[in-house]
């Protein structure tokens, strides 16, 4: 597998472009196994959230790797019910003795859950400016939600990672997070497996010798967008990072882009039930 690039972050912050996502990944043999697997195969950027539950075994697994601790990239994610500004700065303490760490490369908020989330900025500016995060950024914000959150904000957001895949390419948004220097990051990059047999991508497939989850994942690099394809099984994670050694063609480019639909696989971040 060839090495793993970096994008560079608006405050200087080196992001691997492909990282490990944990979400569903049991806080126990699963994830510490995932995690290892992973970093011994030159993965240096794992994410996961306070909602997913395995903060602890991402923690265990960091500590038992024999990799240094300033390598790796590390994310988690700040739940919609512990939003709010002392509220935030208290979970950020949880998340931080389950991961066993002492800082954290970047930490986002999960959802923009209305009248939350710029008190949740602040809290994420001064655990910036405390040094206790390298980054901070969203997740699931819309235009309309970086409009009001950049209103009050003294410090961009510089990361937000929402749904993107050939079938919801958020072609808009990625322009006004370019415009803004925030770097856009894909949550369930590879659509969880479920657009595999388009055409398209069988024919790039077949052209360059690499699988349909590969050719979605180049096609994300090609936009400047990092991914974080989540696996479990040792073999998959390795494809899902062997990217560097092909590019796709800006026309083939344009042909996964024309496979949007405007499907999501989670919810549209205007009706998720923040009371839930
Ligand atoms: N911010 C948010 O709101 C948000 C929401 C959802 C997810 N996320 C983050 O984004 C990460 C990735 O998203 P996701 O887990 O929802 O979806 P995904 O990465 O698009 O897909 C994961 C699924 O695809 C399978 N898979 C992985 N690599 C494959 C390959 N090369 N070929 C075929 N199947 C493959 C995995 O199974 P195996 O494990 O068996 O390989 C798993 O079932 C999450 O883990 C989480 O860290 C963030």
């Amino acid at each position: 597998m060839t090495a793993i690039d970096s994008f560079t972050l608006q405050n200087g912050t080196n992001m691997p472009k492909v990282g490990l996502g944990v979400y569903k990944m049991n806080d126990d043999q699963e994830v510490i196994n995932a995690v290892l697997s992973a970093l011994d195969l030159g993965y240096r950027h794992i994410d996961t959230a306070s909602f997913y539950e395995n903060e602890k075994g991402v923690g265990d697994a960091l500590k038992r790797s024999k990799v240094e601790r300033e390598d790796i990239f590390v994310t988690t994610k700040v739940w919609n019910d512990e939003q709010g500004y002392e509220e935030t700065l208290d979970a950020f303490e949880r998340s931080m003795e389950k991961l066993q760490l002492d800082y954290l490369d970047l930490y986002l908020i999960h959802w923009p859950v209305p009248g939350k989330y710029t008190e949740t900025w602040k809290a994420l500016e001064k655990l910036y400016r405390d040094g206790r995060v390298k980054a901070i950024g969203v997740c699931n914000f819309m235009e309309h939600h970086l409009d009001e959150l950049m209103n009050t904000a003294e410090i961009k957001p510089m990361v937000n990672q929402v749904e993107l895949h050939p079938r919801i390419y958020q072609k808009e948004l990625m322009e006004y997070c370019k415009e803004h220097k925030i770097q856009v990051e894909a949550w369930a990059p590879i659509g969880r497996g479920k657009y595999f047999d388009a055409p398209v991508l069988k024919k790039l497939s077949d052209k360059y010798g690499k699988s349909p989850a590969q050719i979605i994942l180049r096609w994300h690099l090609e936009h400047d967008v990092v991914v974080i394809p989540k696996s479990s099984n040792k073999s998959r994670q390795e494809e899902n990072a062997d990217l560097f050694d092909f590019e796709l063609k800006a026309e083939e480019v344009e042909e996964i882009n024309a496979l949007h639909t405007g499907e999501r696989i989670g919810k549209h971040p205007d009706e998720f039930d923040y009371e839930a």
